[in-house]
């Protein structure tokens, strides 16, 4: 939910900070802080609410040079937006940043006699208070105690006032990855801070404390017994998290979206078919099931209720959709024979980790599907299928979704193949079909200039409606997302059928509807639905295979969809659904990247 990151060595640690909190920025940006050792060993405090632009702007001022500080950019949670609950939190010798949640806060406050010296009303600052109550001089001992006395999540970096140049680390949940590079050490909450100085980094195993120097980086567990880290390499650029000459990180993650669902199906298709030997997943887990259970939240929720409408019908087994934050308090029917498909593009999210661990507390088998290398999720997971998307940066997700399904329908075609659904034959027509989805996609981002044009009608409406049928409804729940949460208008996905039973009293005059009607199976029932709204004065937008059937008359705007395999109409649909939300948000003129409230993982409950 927030963004840390700490820094010592050679260089100025005042602009590293900055320059990383930019990169993190997405994950909060409610307030942002740094804290700088300066070279007389003061600590100096430097807070701001508002973007990190906000913090930049007041940094200007500081002339000193410093070597060593920490940064955060936050996403309030305990407490409003203002400059005492901003990080970094000072208590005596210690000073904090910390992204997570402690739950047992107000216990902590009692136990600890902490009324009348908090300055904020953070969990953060009671933590930083507990540690400086426990340290006696040894910073490692004084860590190890301080953890045992935190529930929750977290990821702290610190500072003690007595170690210049040192900066100390913990994770527990909440992500950490750590590098020594040739202008120092570092860590932070994720890659993208760090990679224009690194290949090489490691991700802070849970309960495990990092010691960076500016020499080097040291790792110990919870005894102080040092530990050799893991090291990984990424495998994109710097390039990749900038924007690269488009005006949003949004839409140029629309633009990635081909390149990214080749990267991910390619590498995987053997002489024509899905395979998953070097994901080292087993086919036995596919066979074997005798269910589908799929977990996740948001846009990768919305990527599985599509995988749901495309297995089941086809592998002739229950399959069945949850969101993460329910299903982890349920009692839910899953068992050894259960294959849970956990889905995340972050792999931090806590509701998503949480209902693995439960499926795995069930015996289920479990497989992930998830972006980023080295997360929790897919630590944690049986089997992972990473997505190959490269980072995404704009907190409205994109081209994460696009390769979820693309993993997704190799997974469904991958079952259907050993399960005997699919004979070799129909499985290559399959895969044949995923790729030449690719192509519709690039067709879909040409016609940006004509769904810019068209938003006209949509930005000034408080509402909108979209509906589809079967799989089209399944799109439109994620149609609805992505223009509520960056244009702030009031969106509802509806199964077209089900519109009538309540919710077609708010239909009036130019209300827009956006409908899909790309499912051939019940095209001439979605069209009468269309008819129906239509008669009450809605403003349709009507996405339409390029060659189905519409008289003249029923939409307002027709926008066609080149001709693919109906399973497989997501992928062109989503684009103009995408564009649709982000030329609202740009025609609102709203911030498209960062918008209201919103922080790219929740990793809080
Ligand atoms: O990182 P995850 O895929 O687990 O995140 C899940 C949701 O928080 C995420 O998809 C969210 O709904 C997106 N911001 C929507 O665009």
């Amino acid at each position: 939910m927030c963004g840390i990151i700490g820094y010592t060595g050679p260089l100025d640690s005042k602009r590293i900070l900055l320059e990383g909190l930019s990169q993190l920025e997405y994950r909060g940006y409610d307030s942002a802080g740094v804290a700088l050792c300066m070279e007389n060993s003061r600590i100096r405090l430097i807070r701001h609410t508002g973007k990190v632009s906000n913090l930049k702007e007041g940094c200007r001022k500081i002339a000193e040079t410093s070597h060593c500080g920490l940064g955060h950019t936050r996403w309030a949670t305990h407490g409003g937006v203002t400059t005492e609950n901003t990080h970094p939190h000072q208590a005596g010798r210690i000073t904090l940043v910390h992204n997570g949640i402690i739950e047992n806060y107000h216990q902590l406050t009692l136990d600890f006699h902490l009324e009348g010296k908090l300055q904020s009303e953070t969990d953060s600052e009671v933590a930083a208070w507990v540690l400086e109550s426990l340290y006696e001089g040894r910073p490692l001992e004084a860590i190890s105690k301080f953890v045992s006395y935190l529930k929750g999540s977290y990821s702290f970096c610190m500072m003690f006032e007595d170690h210049p140049g040192e900066i100390y680390a913990i994770r527990s949940i909440s992500p950490l990855v750590a590098a020594y590079t040739r202008s120092g050490s570092f860590v932070a909450s994720d890659l993208t801070a760090l990679i224009p100085y690194t290949k090489q980094y490691f991700v802070v195993p849970e309960n495990h404390i990092v010691r960076l120097t500016s020499y080097k980086v040291h790792l110990y567990d919870l005894h102080q017994k040092e530990t050799i880290p893991e090291m990984m390499e990424v495998s994109w650029n710097t390039d990749a998290a900038m924007k690269n000459g488009f005006p949003h990180f949004m839409l140029k993650e629309i633009h990635e979206q081909p390149e990214a669902l080749k990267n991910t199906i390619l590498p995987r298709m053997v002489r024509g078919l899905p395979d998953f030997t070097d994901d080292q997943i087993p086919d036995s887990i596919l066979e074997q099931c005798s269910q589908i259970h799929i977990v996740a939240c948001g846009t990768a929720m919305h990527a599985g209720m599509v995988a749901r409408a495309l297995m089941e019908p086809l592998l002739r087994i229950p399959v069945t959709v949850s969101i993460a934050s329910e299903f982890r308090y349920e009692e839910p029917l899953i068992d050894s024979k259960t294959l849970v498909i956990v889905i995340s593009q972050s792999g931090e999210t806590i509701d998503t980790l949480a209902a693995l661990r439960l499926a795995k507390s069930y015996g289920a088998s479990t497989l992930s599907v998830v972006n980023v290398k080295g997360s929790t999720i897919a630590r944690e997971s049986d089997y992972v299928l990473f997505t190959h998307a490269g980072p995404e940066i704009a907190v409205a997700s994109t081209k994460a979704y696009s390769v979820q399904l693309a993993a997704l329908y190799m997974v469904c075609c991958r079952m259907a193949l050993v399960r005997g659904a699919y004979g070799h034959e129909e499985a290559e027509n399959f895969m044949k079909e995923l790729l030449d989805a690719i192509p519709a996609m690039e067709a879909m981002i040409e016609k940006r200039d004509s769904v810019k044009a068209l938003v006209t009608h949509l930005i000034n409406e408080p509402d909108a409606f979209f509906i589809g049928r079967g799989l089209d409804y399944a799109f439109s729940l994620e149609g609805a997302l992505k223009l509520k949460e960056i244009s702030y208008i009031h969106a509802e996905a509806y199964a077209a059928g089900e519109l009538k039973h309540g919710t077609i009293a708010l239909i009036t005059d130019q209300v827009p509807v956006i409908a899909i009607g790309t499912q051939k199976k019940v095209f001439a029932k979605t069209i009468s639905n269309i008819r129906e709204v239509k008669a009450r004065g809605a403003f349709i937008i009507l996405l339409v295979g390029e060659n189905s059937p519409v008289e003249d008359g029923i939409a307002d705007v027709i926008i066609p969809i080149p001709e693919v395999d109906d399973r497989f109409a997501v992928f062109p649909v989503v684009v103009i659904l995408q564009l649709i939300a982000y030329y609202a948000s740009v025609g609102k003129n709203l911030d498209v990247d960062q918008p209201r409230n919103l922080a790219k993982s929740v990793t809080v409950e």
